[in-house]
């Protein structure tokens, strides 16, 4: 594991959410980001679900009120602060999450 900058916090809206991809192939890594004030969570891109992407937009990972993570899928509903699902088909799993940090005026995590 090692730390790595995203993005700066300013290209993510607050609320927002921002995807980001690393690796190609087998080797292909899905991640998301989401930004609440001034704190930072980052989840692999994969819904307990069926283990597929949660946007089917690009860099959409929120309700319409942007208080929750919601899958594009079938709507499970994720808290942002921990990745718990609320309700939804996967309703008491969770989101995996990443170690994400602000770093300066950047958005950090471990990966
Ligand atoms: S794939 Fe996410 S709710 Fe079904």
């Amino acid at each position: 594991m090692s730390s790595r900058i995203l993005c700066r916090l300013d290209e993510i809206p607050d609320p927002g959410s921002k995807g980001f991809e690393f690796g190609e192939g087998a080797g292909l890594r899905s991640i998301f980001v989401v930004r609440a004030g001034s704190e930072v969570h980052a989840y692999e891109n994969s819904c307990p679900h069926t283990d597929g992407p949660l946007d089917w937009v690009p860099d959409q990972f929120l309700t319409l009120e942007k208080d929750m993570i919601q899958c594009a899928t079938h709507g499970a509903v994720f808290r942002i602060e921990d990745g718990y699902c609320i309700a939804g088909p996967c309703t008491g799993d969770s989101l995996t999450p990443i170690p994400a940090r602000i770093e300066g005026d950047s958005v950090a995590v471990d990966i």
